[in-house]
């Protein structure tokens, strides 16, 4: 495995880019083979792996999840639009923040949705529950049933420190994961270009597997942080702390769709 050392550009320049979209300029090196990134204090913040996934199971995956169709209306850093408080019919303000209409008839047109499986933490308005996506299309979990066992022996495999920290969380909670895995929830990303953004329903201090599939150019994953781009392609697994490393993609042609396989932040509270 290629090892390399990451260098932080300017930290307050990094800052300010969060809901806007990458650029070349932002990239000073791209990986495409398998690799682990460490920084100075030796940790390790990102590992490429690929050509570990075969390429059935990929496609298969590619299949029974490429008709989500939610629109990303929640998440207005990843879409790049400034998260506006929303106008109420009678004109009023709401509380609410999102993103705006005009936003989403864009992304509507370009074919962009997302869809999540698995279990979801509570929220103020909602117990923790098995998403109405996973109960009304069982086969998208269980027809992958062997891909996602072997993304978490990926993880286990590539950062094992941050698996075990993660298995510990979810085994306090068993019957809140996907079968024996580390994982609770897998988010899906179809035809979406994200802005710099950071990933905020994960637990915490751990890592995200984001896993590519369908037919395309493009599409790097940039972590401004380091200047680096991920130019990862069907087949590969990259781990990093989504939560804390700000990440957006560069522009795509074709058909894409992307996977997170992730530990909801408070599934632990499930239990309770
Ligand atoms: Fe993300």
């Amino acid at each position: 495995m290629r090892r390399i050392l990451l260098t932080p550009e300017n930290e307050q320049a990094v800052k300010s880019l969060e809901g806007r979209f990458p650029s070349p300029l932002h990239v000073r090196k791209t990986l495409t083979e398998t690799t682990e990134a460490r920084t100075k204090d030796g940790i390790v913040r990102v590992a490429l792996a690929c050509n570990v996934i075969p390429t059935a199971f990929h496609k298969l995956a590619y299949e029974l999840w490429k008709n989500v169709n939610e629109l990303p209306d929640n998440r207005p850093a990843a879409v790049g639009s400034a998260s506006l408080p929303r106008i109420m019919d009678d004109g009023m303000l709401s509380g609410r923040k999102g993103v705006p209409k005009q936003t989403l008839r864009v992304l509507r047109k370009q074919g962009s949705a997302q869809g999540i499986l698995g279990y979801l933490d509570a929220t103020q308005s909602q117990a923790c529950h098995r998403t109405p996506l996973t109960k009304r299309h069982p086969e998208m979990l269980e027809g992958n049933e062997r891909l996602i066992k072997l993304v978490d022996e990926l993880y286990r495999f590539y950062r094992p420190d941050s698996y075990a920290r993660q298995r510990v969380e979810i085994e306090k909670v068993p019957m809140w994961r996907l079968w024996q895995t580390v994982f609770s929830t897998i988010y899906l990303a179809r035809n979406f270009r994200t802005a710099y953004h950071f990933d905020s329903g994960n637990f915490k201090g751990v890592m995200t597997a984001l896993m590519p599939m369908g037919t395309f150019t493009g599409g790097e994953l940039v972590l401004p942080r380091w200047g680096l781009a991920i130019g990862f392609r069907p087949g590969d697994v990259l781990f990093f702390d989504s939560t804390e490393i700000l990440h957006g993609n560069q522009p795509f042609q074709g058909s894409r769709l992307s996977a997170a396989y992730y530990c909801e932040r408070d599934i632990a509270d499930c239990g309770k």
